[in-house]
């Protein structure tokens, strides 16, 4: 059964949410930690702007040695990574990243950093220059993968901003089952190919803000279990788009606000499952932007290999003040689809108006899924079916600022990627709720 309980992520969009979520994020202070302990890492082995030097044996002894308390310090500068770094078990620790992390040639392992089973996590850079180049061009011309970029699991209390990661040979951050963090003043930028997923978030209590992507596959997407995740001012600059998914067997997603979300070649909602089980409940999509986009808002429950599920419980989902155009018009531009074997009720689309350049109509389908707007039935009864599409010619009345420079066609495979400066923007009209650092020194000590 269904409890209403009151969730302050999703309760304070619709308040004005201008400073931190309360509980969110690392305890202590960066300078708290600089002051208890630095770890340079230039006194741990790194030799800046040295590709002989590998820097990655200096910065996990860096992390160890302030990994019960303390600030790690990369320098500004360019260093050069061979090796993967772990921290497990940590508290209590930042990890300033001023300088930029060059991958130099293969890596082994699942991904360049590690941050696991920690609380009191700081991961940002002080300049807001701080980067990761990937080099994954490398591989992904010749349709292969390299490492990934960082992965936390089960890390609570934290936060990691301020960076640019580029080029990544495979996926960029993956958040798993991590708690009370927050994401934001991010750049990603990378070559638009399968397998490249920017953010992957599953845990609770989460707020991404902030967010700049470029590649080829999921910009931001909430995997399951998840619960309480807020996503505000992202700016998929062609890109994946802000998902959920794929759900499978015991799926749990809940309460997930989306809010100022501007997608230029990018999809804002898109849902995907099939032969799921389990539910996905409270999520509301709130001001929406789409620049083109090929599922911009869709419910699928027939996306992908279909797992051994029952059905899906989809319950209270709503679209809200939602305004642009498709891609091309070859697919409906509202998809909302659960299977027979799914119970999607209460969904809600309301102020709603996506429409193409290309053509004088848009469709859009409706299959046993309830609520009201659009093509929805109301009501719904399990065992239901039905189906509907709708051919819409009244064309809507909107305006829909742009992003300077929206990218218009996607990179090239071919080269390797300026590392650009961390924007100050990610949606028209909207200030980013954090302003960039501009630290001098580790830990901003005098
Ligand atoms: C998560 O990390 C904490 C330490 O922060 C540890 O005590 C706990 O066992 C870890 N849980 C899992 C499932 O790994
Ligand atoms: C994290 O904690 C879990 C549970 O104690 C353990 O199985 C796992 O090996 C730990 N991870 C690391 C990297 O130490
Ligand atoms: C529906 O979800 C919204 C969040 O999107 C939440 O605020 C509201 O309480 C939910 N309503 C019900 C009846 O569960
Ligand atoms: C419904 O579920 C049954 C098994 O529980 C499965 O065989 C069937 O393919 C499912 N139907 C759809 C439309 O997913
Ligand atoms: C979008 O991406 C393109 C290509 O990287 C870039 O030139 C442009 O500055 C980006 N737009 C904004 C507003 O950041």
């Amino acid at each position: 059964m269904y409890s209403s309980q009151i969730i302050y992520v999703v309760w304070a969009i619709s308040t004005t949410v201008s400073a931190q979520l309360p509980g969110i994020g690392p305890p202590t202070s960066y300078s708290d930690k600089a002051n208890a302990k630095i770890c340079d890492i230039s006194d741990y082995g790194a030799v800046e702007s040295d590709s002989t030097n590998d820097v990655g044996p200096a910065l996990q002894d860096a992390l160890d040695d302030c990994a019960s308390g303390g600030l790690v310090y990369i320098p500004p500068g360019n260093y050069y990574i061979s090796t993967t770094v772990t921290l497990s078990s940590a508290t209590g620790i930042a990890l300033q990243h001023d300088g930029i992390l060059y991958r130099n040639g293969d890596i082994d392992g699942d991904q360049i950093l590690t941050m696991e089973n920690s609380s009191d996590v700081e991961w940002f850079s002080g300049t807001s220059s701080g980067a990761i180049q990937g080099y994954g061009y490398e591989y992904l011309a010749d349709g292969n993968y390299g490492i990934r970029l960082a992965r936390f699991v089960n890390v609570t209390d934290f936060s990691i901003y301020g960076m640019a990661w580029v080029d990544s040979p495979s996926y960029y951050l993956v958040l798993d089952t991590c708690t009370n963090g927050e994401v934001y003043n991010l750049i990603i930028r990378g070559i638009s190919v399968a397998a490249t997923d920017a953010i992957d978030v599953w845990g609770e209590n989460i707020w991404v803000h902030d967010v700049e992507v470029t590649n080829g596959d999921e910009c931001v997407c909430v995997k399951s279990p998840a619960t309480n995740v807020q996503i505000e001012n992202i700016y998929c600059n062609w890109s994946g788009g802000t998902t959920i998914g794929s759900l499978g067997v015991d799926a749990s997603v809940s309460n997930v606000a989306y809010h100022n979300l501007y997608m230029n070649q990018a999809d804002a909602g898109f849902v995907k499952w099939n032969g799921a089980s389990g539910s996905l409940r409270n999520v509301i999509w709130d001001t929406v932007i789409q620049h083109g986009g090929s599922y911009l808002l869709s419910l699928d429950g027939f996306w992908g290999d279909q797992s051994d599920g029952d059905g899906l419980e989809v319950y209270n989902l709503t679209f809200t003040n939602w305004h642009g155009l498709d891609s091309d018009n070859s697919r409906p531009t509202i998809r909302l689809l659960c299977s027979a074997n799914d119970t999607c009720t209460h969904i809600v689309v309301d102020d709603v108006a996506l429409w193409t350049d290309s053509g004088d109509d848009v469709t859009w389908t409706c299959e046993n899924a309830y609520g009201s707007g659009a093509c929805l039935e109301s009501g719904g009864h399990a065992g239901d079916s039905y189906t509907t599409t709708s051919t819409i010619s009244a064309t809507p009345a909107y305006s829909t600022p742009t992003m300077a420079n929206d990218l218009s066609t996607p990179f090239p495979f071919t080269q390797s990627f300026t590392i650009p400066p961390v924007p100050t923007s990610f949606y028209p009209g909207a200030t980013p709720i954090s302003s960039l650092l501009a630290l001098t020194t580790a830990g901003g000590l005098a």
